[in-house]
C-alpha cells in the first residue's frame, strides 16, 4: 500500500490536517483518516458509502465495471472451471491448491463433517415450524460450546481447525435444520460423495432408499455456493469482522454473520423474490405489480445492488445456470418461472430501472434455481449461509492474523438531548 500522496483538509477556522492517500493493487484510492481525530473531529458516513473499513487481499469488486475477483481470479472463470472446495481453499489460503493440497483439504473437510451427537439435541428445543435461519443462528453459535480445544484465536493452527470445522459442519447443520422442519430423520454425512452431492444427500436422502445425485443439479448448486462464497465487506462479513475484532470465537462470529445475512436487503433477498412471485400470483398481474414498484409502494426484489451499478457478474452466470436447470427439469413452462422471466424482461427495458441502474442481482436467479432444485423457500438464505461461511471465516482469519488489528469502534454524531437534570416522579406526574 503506497501512501506518498497527500490530501490536505482545511477547515473554515483555519485549522488543517494532512491526510495520506493510500492506493491498493486495484480499485479506488482511499484517504487515510486515522489522524482526523487529532482535530477533535470524526467522519459521518452511516451506511459506509464512502468508507473502507479494512484492507483486504481476498475479494475485489468493481461495481461499475461489473467485476468480481476472488484472490485475483474472475468469478466467471471459477464458476466454470473450479469446484466449491477448491474455491474454499483459494479464499482461505490465497492460492489455488496443487492436486495433493486439494486432496488433503478434501479429506480434512470430510473428516469434520459429522457434528457432535449432543449437538443434535439442540434441535428438539426449537419449534418444528421455526424458521431454519433461526435454527442456524442458534446451532452454529452453539458449536463454540463443543470445540473448546481450538478456541485460542491467536494460534494459527486453532484458526485453521476452526475454519475446517465450520466449512465441514455448516452444511450438516443446515440440512439438519431442514429435516427437523419437515419431520424426517437426520442423515449422517456420506464421505463417498463430493461436498455438494453430500449436502444434497443430507437434504433429500432418506434412510429408506438409495440417493442418486443428478450431476446437472449438483453442478447448479455448486455454482450457487461458488458465486456466494465471498463478497468483500458486505453487511454480514462486516458483522463477522466487527464481532471478531473483540476477540470473540469464530463460531460465535459466524453465527453473528448468519443473523446479519437473514435480512431481506441482504441474504433474505432470494426468499423475498419467491414470496413476491407468489404474491403476484399470475402473469396477468405483472403489469399492475410493476406499476406499484414504480410508484414506490414496494420494491422489485432481486433487482438492484449497493455496489453493482451495471451488471452483477454473478447474475450472468446464474442466469445461464437457471436456464440449464429449467431445461433439465423440463420446467420452462412452469407458470411461476414464466412470470419471473416476464418480470426480468420488462425490468430490463423499463426506463425506471435503466435510469436507476437497477439490474437483476444474483438472488433473482438463484431463487428460481433453488426452487427448481426442490429447496423450500425458507431454506434459501440457509443455502446462501452455507456458501458464505468460507468468506466469513477467510475474512475473520485475515483480520485476526493482521498485527495492526484492534477492536472495531465506530463513533457517532450525537443528536439527542443536551444535558438536563433528572426530574423525580412527583415532578413528572403533575
Ligand atoms: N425496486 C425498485 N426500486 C428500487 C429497487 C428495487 N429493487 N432498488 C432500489 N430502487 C430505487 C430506490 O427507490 C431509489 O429510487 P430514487 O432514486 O427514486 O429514490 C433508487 O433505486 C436507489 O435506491 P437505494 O435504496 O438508494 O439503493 P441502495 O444501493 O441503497 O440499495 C438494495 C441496494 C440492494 C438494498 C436495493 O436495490 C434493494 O432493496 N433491492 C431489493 C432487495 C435485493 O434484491 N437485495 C439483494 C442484494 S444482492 C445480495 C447481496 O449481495 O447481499
Amino acid at each position: 500500500m503506497e501512501n506518498n500522496r497527500i490530501a490536505t483538509l482545511t477547515l473554515d477556522d483555519g485549522r488543517s490536517i494532512e491526510l495520506p492517500v493510500m492506493s491498493g493493487t486495484l480499485g479506488a484510492d482511499v484517504l487515510d483518516l486515522r489522524n482526523l481525530q487529532k482535530l477533535g473531529m470524526y467522519t459521518y458516513d452511516p451506511a459506509f458509502f464512502s468508507t473502507a473499513s479494512c484492507a483486504s487481499q481476498i475479494t475485489y469488486i468493481d461495481g461499475d465495471a461489473g467485476l468480481l475477483y476472488y484472490r485475483g481470479y474472475p468469478i466467471e472463470q471459477l464458476a466454470k472451471g473450479s469446484d466449491f472446495l477448491e474455491t474454499c481453499y483459494l479464499l482461505l489460503h490465497g492460492e489455488l491448491p496443487t492436486s495433493r493440497q486439494l486432496a488433503e483439504f478434501n479429506l480434512k473437510v470430510k473428516r469434520h463433517s459429522m457434528v457432535h451427537d449432543q449437538l443434535a439435541r439442540f434441535y428438539n428445543g426449537f419449534r418444528r415450524d421455526a424458521h431454519p435461519m433461526a435454527v442456524m443462528v442458534g446451532v452454529v453459535g452453539a458449536l463454540s460450546a463443543f470445540y473448546h480445544d481450538s478456541l485460542d484465536i491467536t494460534n494459527p493452527e486453532h484458526r485453521e481447525i476452526s475454519a475446517l470445522r465450520l466449512i465441514a459442519k455448516v452444511p450438516t447443520i443446515a440440512a439438519m435444520s431442514y429435516k427437523y422442519n419437515i419431520g424426517e430423520p437426520f442423515m449422517f454425512p456420506r464421505n463417498s460423495f463430493s461436498y455438494v452431492e453430500n449436502f444434497m444427500y443430507m437434504m433429500f436422502g432418506t434412510p429408506c432408499e438409495e440417493y442418486v445425485p443428478n450431476p446437472k443439479l449438483v453442478r447448479a448448486l455448486e455454482r450457487i455456493f461458488i458465486l456466494h462464497a465471498d463478497h468483500e465487506q458486505n453487511a454480514s462479513t462486516s458483522t463477522v469482522r466487527l464481532a471478531g475484532s473483540s476477540g470473540a470465537n469464530p463460531f460465535a462470529c459466524v453465527a453473528s454473520g448468519i443473523a446479519a445475512l437473514w435480512g431481506p436487503a441482504h441474504g433474505g433477498a432470494n426468499e423475498a423474490v419467491l414470496k413476491m412471485l407468489h404474491e403476484i400470483g399470475d402473469i396477468s398481474h405483472v403489469d399492475e405489480f410493476m406499476k406499484g414498484v414504480k410508484e414506490k409502494k414496494y420494491r422489485l426484489m432481486g433487482f438492484g445492488h449497493r455496489v453493482y451499478k451495471n451488471m452483477d457478474p454473478r447474475a450472468s452466470v446464474m442466469r445461464d445456470t437457471c436456464y440449464e436447470v429449467l431445461q433439465e427439469l423440463k420446467l420452462e413452462n412452469d407458470p411461476l418461472f414464466k412470470m419471473a422471466l416476464q418480470l426480468e424482461q420488462i425490468a430490463l427495458q423499463d426506463p425506471y430501472f435503466i435510469e436507476r441502474k437497477l439490474y437483476p442481482n444474483v438472488d433473482f436467479y438463484s431463487g428460481i434455481v433453488l426452487r427448481a432444485l426442490g429447496i423450500p423457500t425458507n431454506m434459501f438464505t440457509v443455502i446462501f449461509a452455507v456458501g458464505r461461511t468460507i468468506g466469513w471465516i477467510s475474512q475473520w482469519n485475515e483480520m485476526i492474523a493482521d498485527k495492526e488489528q484492534k477492536i472495531g469502534r465506530p463513533r457517532q454524531l450525537y443528536i439527542g438531548a443536551t444535558k438536563r437534570d433528572y426530574v423525580p416522579m412527583q415532578g413528572r406526574d403533575k
